[in-house]
């Protein structure tokens, strides 16, 4: 067998596990990093432009509006470390006002989006030097070397850090901190607790569209690990957890069933769920208490109506 294909049936045979492991629990689960597969990708950038999903508009006009503060904080000889590289607008518009920036690191776990982002980017920046890192950045990694009087800058949009529970947002901030070195930075996008009607609007769109997202788990478990999920017997529920302060998208199994992948079978009750993703929503003062001993923010940019916040930390 090549590398390439080995590599393949390693990987298929870690989302089998990962996924049998997930649905053997008492709370059915299933890991929220499968749902980017291409198409879930694409549903996903059709989710940031949905009405109700606020998220993107709001972090890039916040972003757009405060872009000469955030220069100026940012300092002029830096190496950009992006973590989950998928937000190619509010990087151009880093990029673009960003005077010396010595380097662009994209890290991201899925190898073929960061080539070709990393392609696409040193076409229209030339000039830049654009070093894309494959790796799970929820890990320590290395990181390519810098000048010492470089700042290294990690840059974290889009409220991800919220899909991580408390322990592993805390965690990962650690990581973060050790990443960036003494003189460096972070900033980061983090979604604001607001009004429950909002947040369930956000995540339970009249189109359907973030359904067919969470669905998609299922659909890429049918054509990857040869399973027979009836997709029409499960149905897309986003709930409110008031007590942890995030919306949790499960698949509620509308009848009792058993579905078959490869060759474990896997019942499902009436009603039961799989937990599929969590986001966490931060007020000002508890986005503080996950950061304190490893930063201290420096300045937060906020929307008029507080929807959302952009904020610079530094060690
Ligand atoms: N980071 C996004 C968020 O928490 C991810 C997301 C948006 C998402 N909509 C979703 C994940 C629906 C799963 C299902 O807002």
């Amino acid at each position: 067998m090549s590398i390439a294909v080995l590599e393949g049936v390693k990987k298929k045979s870690q989302f089998y596990n990962d996924v049998i492991e997930g649905l053997q629990k008492s709370q059915k689960t299933i890991p929220s990093k499968y749902f980017y597969d291409k198409w879930g990708s694409e549903l996903f950038e059709k989710i940031c432009e949905l009405d109700e999903y606020y998220l993107t508009r709001t972090e890039l006009s916040i972003m757009k509006q405060n872009i000469d503060e955030i220069a100026r904080k940012l300092g002029s000889d830096i190496q950009l470390v992006e973590l989950g590289s998928g937000s190619s607008l509010k990087t151009r518009m880093l990029l673009n006002n960003l005077p010396n920036i010595h380097s662009y690191v994209p890290v991201d776990i899925s190898d073929d989006f960061l080539a070709d982002v990393a392609d696409e980017l040193q076409a229209e920046y030339p000039e830049l030097n654009i070093i894309p890192v494959a790796a799970d950045y929820t890990r320590p990694f290395e990181l390519p070397v810098k000048e010492s009087q470089t700042r290294r800058i990690a840059y974290y949009p889009g409220s991800t850090i919220g899909n991580f529970t408390k322990e592993e947002a805390g965690r990962f901030i650690a990581l973060i901190a050790d990443l960036i070195e003494d003189e460096g930075g972070l900033l980061i996008g983090f979604d604001l607790l607001k009004d429950e009607e909002t947040l369930i609007a956000a995540y339970d769109d009249k189109q359907g569209v973030t359904a067919e997202f969470n669905k998609n788990i299922l659909r890429r478990i049918n054509n990857e690990l040869e399973a027979d999920f009836d997709l029409d017997a499960f149905e897309h529920k986003a709930v409110f957890n008031e007590e942890k302060s995030r919306i949790e998208m499960h698949l509620v199994s509308i009848t009792d069933q058993t579905v078959e992948i490869l060759n474990s079978a896997i019942h499902f009750e009436k009603g039961e769920t799989i937990h599929t993703e969590n986001s966490h929503k931060y007020s000002l003062a508890s986005f503080r208490k996950l950061t304190k001993g490893h930063f201290h923010p420096v300045k937060t940019w906020m929307d008029k109506d507080e929807m959302f916040a952009v904020q610079f930390l530094e060690k």
